[in-house]
């Protein structure tokens, strides 16, 4: 696992970003798994602009949501297939063929599930997955107590997540049933990169990245990740016992390495 501390929020977002973009020159027809969130925004920002200023191309690109919540279908405003057509697909060449969101709305929801993870396989698994991580320690929505291989399924979330995400909707209203990819969906990918900002996050960060594994931080799971990168902001990271190292190994890495 490598913890990379940027000095602000921009710094990180927009290392988050980089990273993705030279995923993207060096491999045209990569296939992301992506993250709604608020800690996002900024990167899908980044990517758009890039897109249309520098020409990043997405047009060979390949992408898997997360997560969707059961009961909304893409035009509602709280569902995470608007977020992602308002963030990110509606501001670059993707081709809405290659776009894949869990559908909240289906009646089959186990089959739907299978073939969720059968379209993963078929497009040859995860290059890169971009993560956010919820201040139960959840990732994706692998609420506490989540088994480390499970796969796409329905889950409930917990009453944190509720209270977290209610801003997107009115308040009777917050779904609490959800389609995510299970923890073993997400230890499959190549390479995973989780981006935390806030101090409201600095917790969970500190159980996931120097605490035990355990099914009660689901995002513990990613210290066991071939290849996992933690981009934090000073807030964020502000409960890590051994924030100086990771940096001093940040700052003094070798060309060969970066
Ligand atoms: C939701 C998503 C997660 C995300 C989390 C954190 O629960 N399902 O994938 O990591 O929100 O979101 P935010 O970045 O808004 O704190």
């Amino acid at each position: 696992m490598e913890v990379i501390i940027q000095p602000s929020e921009r710094h990180a977002t927009e290392l988050a970003a980089q990273h993705i973009a030279r995923l993207l020159r060096d491999k045209p027809s990569a296939v992301l798994g992506l993250a709604t969130g608020r800690s996002q925004m900024g990167v899908y920002e980044e990517l758009v602009r890039m897109h249309r200023e520098e020409g990043l191309d997405f047009s060979q690109v390949t992408t898997f949501n997360l997560d969707e919540y059961i009961g909304l279908g893409p035009e509602h405003p709280g569902s995470f297939h608007h977020y992602m057509q308002e963030h990110l697909f509606g501001g670059v060449n993707v081709d809405p063929e290659h776009v894949h969101v869990p559908n909240g709305m289906v009646q089959e929801v186990d089959a739907h599930c299978v073939a969720y993870e059968a379209a993963i396989a078929a497009a040859g698994g995860i290059d890169l997955q971009l993560l956010g991580i919820g201040t139960d320690g959840h990732i994706g929505f692998n609420e506490p107590s989540s088994s480390l291989s499970s796969r796409t399924r329905i889950k409930t979330l917990a009453a944190e997540t509720l209270r977290d995400n209610a801003d997107a909707f009115a308040a009777d209203e917050v779904p609490r049933h959800v389609i995510t990819m299970g923890i073993g969906t997400i230890m499959d990918t190549r390479e995973c990169l989780l981006l935390a900002l806030g101090e409201h996050k600095a917790q969970a960060v500190a159980a996931a990245v120097e605490g035990p594994i355990t099914a009660s931080i689901p995002a513990s799971a990613l210290q066991m990740h071939p290849a996992a990168r933690v981009v934090l902001d000073e807030a964020a990271a502000s409960l890590l016992t051994r924030a100086s190292y990771y940096k001093s190994v940040y700052e003094g890495k070798p060309d060969w390495q970066r």
